[in-house]
């Protein structure tokens, strides 16, 4: 198979452009008719002819300046008309097929809805098009559709009409006067149950909010609504940006490719992020809801008014989202919390993606499959990048380049490197530097040793820098870092560099080594290094126990103290994998003890740092990993963890009283912690009777899934009994029953793959629901460790069957559930021959999709 690499280098400029759309749409199931009129016009002096990008659609007839024409050609995907005048109104009229679009890309009907998903590249899915960021347009669009079953009739921007038609249709016109890219036009036809609001912004303009979700799901909106509320005004209060419309429509849809979408006015979204309610859905599911709601409503000012020129660039917009995001979220709840969050993903996903043939910069220089760009490092280490130039800058400058930013940009399609030059010209800093951060992949190491020497008194410590090359790039040069910088003593005291070279706590890194002194001391003094995860950095810095207890202790920062806990963790469990776990003392022991007795108040903190890093987590700083060793030896550490702890962690669990459900952070930190201190508990004999009296009494999902997830630890039975109870009181609400999917799909059993075989025949399963195969499939591949790395192959086998066969109808989902498979390079050989066997099959399929091919190909070149 010969599929195209698409290179950043090679970008040109449109030929043509379209300033203006009108579309009518008739919505049919299997044959919905897209009638566009496109005023084109020739940019520059030349004689191209115009080519339109278009996949799968049918074309029923062209028109040039209202007069028909035959003088085109037609490919797969794309239609060329040649000698075509230098401005002139196109009509193109289309026939698609909503109902059988499977991978849910460009227009598609799925349980009654029809709605759209445009970005990257669906739009050709719709109508010929210059299908590309850089081609800004504005939009009218009318949609006809049967009156009962499509009472709502939606798209991007203002209804200006409405009217009916013959045989029980109607019709509605939506215009919207923002030129915008064709990446964010959307349309909906459903039956809903709405919700209203009204928002008025800070200068007076009041926008009407309307939220649609399933008929009977009302109850379980409100949640998202008060979310998109407190997003406008932070955005107000921290940016000064406003929304710009009189109208802002979310759309909530059971069929859904990702998280969700910020077509312009008209947001769709996965069900899964917007509804909520305390017996359906957890702390984290109202998180992530809050979270999600404001992301796609950031995106109206970091994405919508300034877009991206092409999609290499798509960090520009993602990268910045996600930080704007993650602000909000931290504003609104706590830092803390938050940024153990994203560390945790930088560390799990992220780390990973980079090690393995994947690697990609936060802008990618060679694409063949876009949709495959979505990715945790264009997103999370996009963001990150973001964060470390608002580390650098400070609050008040970043806040100036962002307004920068806008004024120079607004109803533009940029680069990064535009954004990047609107933050220079706002400080002294020379960010020239620190730009490699957009053109170089890999996860730099620092690498931390200290001597100190007793007759002089005298404490140094060096801090390297050395970036592993990658898949996509040999040569590495050092990176400009903000590195967060503390010194301290066993006791608690602080300590200054004597050049003074960290000021505020912070070290620019820039060069591959830096040497700090520390004079007049009296003991060897203890290096604190990367606090809050001020750069998406490995630090090695290998410290004894009592060391990072230390730190745990008397650090400033409090990211540091969990993560001195989480070295200390992994340290504890290779021991266990070399077979010595007598390394891990009695004083060892005793000083986790006192970290829970002492912190036992503090439920945010102590939550985190009773967290075991995942398997995936301790992956990323070893290599050539034995699974099976890793796994058991993590286990076993578990399990004394819990004997060794028992009492303090059962008087936690026992003084922690939650009272009814609420959603404040007080009570949200508490029940966390409780759960994490349950899911500890349950591993023991005493732990059985705690997990079922929580279980029952429980009056949210938050508590019955923190049982549930605690239970699998303890007696089989009584598992398999709470699991059965949960799946009778929700088994017709596929969105909750995820959840069972997804830890059935988890479960370390002999017989997981029967047992996965026998689920996907369950009546809520469907192949065609990208939540329920993400649930099942992907929690299997992702979080599985045993079953999925079964040591006879099984395990890869069972996804790689399934995955040619989602691959039929949805690439996108296949390619991301492929994602544990192409990371290979991470597991001993053993692992790493049967996992090739595997993509070696899928290379081997015959009309694979470009998705599939793409990391296919790259990870086993
Ligand atoms: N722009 C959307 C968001 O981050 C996600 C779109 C994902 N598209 C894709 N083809 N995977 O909010
Ligand atoms: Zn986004």
């Amino acid at each position: 198979m010969t599929i195209k690499t698409k290179r950043r280098a090679d970008y040109m400029p449109p030929a043509f452009t379209i300033s203006d759309v009108k579309m009518d749409v008739v919505l049919h199931p299997t044959a919905a008719r897209i009638t566009s009129y496109l005023t084109v016009k020739r940019l520059g002096n030349h004689h191209e002819k115009l080519i339109l990008d278009g996949e799968k659609l049918v074309l029923n007839s062209v028109k040039i300046d209202g007069k028909i024409t035959q003088d085109y050609e037609q490919t797969d995907s794309s239609l060329s008309i040649p000698n075509v005048p230098n401005s002139f109104q196109l009509e193109v009229i289309t026939t698609i097929d909503p109902e059988n679009n499977k991978a849910l890309e460009g227009l598609y009907l799925s349980s009654g809805v029809y709605c759209t998903q445009c970005e990257a590249e669906g739009f050709r899915r719709i109508t010929y098009f210059l299908d590309r960021p850089d081609v800004l347009a504005t939009y009218e669009v009318t949609l006809h559709g049967n009156k009962n079953k499509y009472p709502t009739l939606l798209a991007n921007g203002n209804p200006i009409a409405r009217g009916e038609g013959d045989n029980g249709s109607h019709w509605v016109t939506w215009q919207d006067p923002h030129p915008k890219p064709c990446y964010l036009f959307a349309m909906v036809a459903g039956d809903f149950d709405v919700l209203t609001d009204e928002y008025t912004t800070t200068s007076g303009r009041k926008v009407a909010l309307e939220l649609y979700v399933d008929k009977g799901k009302k109850a379980r909106g409100p949640f998202a609504l008060e979310s998109l509320k407190r997003a406008m005004k932070w955005d107000e209060d921290t940016y000064g940006l406003e929304y710009d419309l009189d109208i802002y429509m979310i759309v909530a849809v059971d069929f859904f490719n990702m998280g969700a979408m910020e077509n312009k006015g008209l947001n769709i979204f996965n069900s899964k992020f917007v509804l909520a309610d305390q017996n359906s859905a957890t702390d984290e599911d109202f998180f992530n809801v809050e979270s999600v709601i404001a992301h796609e409503y950031f995106h109206n000012w970091t994405g919508n008014r300034v877009t991206c020129r092409d999609w290499f660039q798509l960090s520009l917009k993602e990268g910045l989202t996600v930080f704007r995001d993650q602000q909000f979220s931290a504003d609104m709840t706590s830092p803390l919390s938050n940024r153990i969050k994203h560390v945790r993903v930088m560390r799990e996903h992220q780390f990973a993606e980079d090690a393995s043939a994947m690697s990609h910069p936060i802008r990618p220089d060679e694409v063949m499959e876009m949709n495959n760009f979505y990715t945790v490092t264009v997103y999370d280490k996009g963001a990150e990048v973001i964060r470390m130039l608002h580390t650098l800058l400070g609050k008040k400058k970043f806040r100036k380049g962002m307004d920068e930013y806008f004024r120079r940009h607004d109803g533009q399609a940029v680069t990064c490197d535009d954004f990047v030059a609107a933050m220079q010209s706002v400080t002294e800093l020379d960010l020239s530097h620190f730009a490699l951060w957009y053109s170089q992949s890999g996860t730099p190491l620092i690498t931390v040793s200290h001597q100190y020497d007793e007759t002089a008194k005298r404490m140094s410590v060096t801090l390297s820098q050395h970036t592993p090359k990658t898949a996509d790039q040999s040569v590495k040069r050092p990176l400009f870092m903000p590195v967060a910088f503390d010194c301290i003593d066993s006791k608690g005291n602080h300590y200054q560099d004597d050049e003074q070279r960290v000021k505020n706590n912070m070290l620019l890194l820039n060069e591959p080594s830096v040497t700090l002194q520390f004079s007049d001391v009296t003991s060897a003094l203890i290096p604190v290094v990367l606090g809050n995860f001020s750069a998406p950095a490995k630090v090695k810095n290998p410290l004894p126990s009592e060391d990072l207890l230390a730190i745990f202790r008397f650090a400033r920062d409090a990211f540091n103290r969990w993560d001195a806990l989480q070295q200390l963790y992994d340290w504890c469990i290779e021991q266990y994998a070399l077979g010595k776990p007598e390394a891990v003392t009695a004083s060892i022991w005793d000083g986790l003890k006192e970290v829970v007795e002492r912190e036992a108040q503090n439920h945010e903190l102590l939550g985190e740092c009773l967290v075991i890093p995942s398997f995936e987590t301790l992956c990323q700083s070893r290599s050539l990993v034995d699974v099976e060793q890793l796994r058991q030896a993590r286990r076993a550490f578990c399990q004394d963890f819990a004997q060794e702890l028992a009492t303090p962690l059962l008087t936690v669990y026992k003084n922690i009283h939650t009272g009814d459900y609420e959603y404040t952070l007080e009570a949200v930190n508490a029940r966390r912690c409780r759960n994490v201190v349950l899911n500890h508990l349950a591993r023991l004999p005493q732990g059985q009777e705690l997990v079922c009296k929580q279980f029952n009494s429980s009056d949210n999902m938050t508590d019955t899934m923190g049982a549930l997830k605690a239970a699998q630890h303890g007696d089989k039975e009584q598992f398999e009994k709470l699991l059965a109870s949960f799946e009778q009181q929700w088994r017709e609400e596929p969105l909750v029953l995820d959840k069972w999917f997804a830890l059935h799909a988890t479960q370390e059993r002999d017989d997981i793959l029967s047992h996965i075989t026998l689920l996907r025949e369950h009546p809520q399963f469907s192949i065609g629901n990208p939540n329920r195969v993400r649930a099942l499939i992907g929690s299997f591949a992702f979080y599985n460790t045993a079953g999925f790395h079964a040591i006879d192959g099984s395990g890869y086998k069972f996804v790689t069957d399934y995955l040619l066969m989602l691959d039929k109808t949805n690439p996108q989902v296949a390619a991301r559930i492929v994602t544990p498979l192409t990371q290979w390079q991470n597991y001993a050989p053993v692992y790493q021959e049967k996992m090739k066997v595997q993509l070696g099959r899928l290379l081997n399929e015959k009309g694979l999709s470009r998705d599939l091919f793409e990391k296919v190909s790259k990870s086993l070149a």
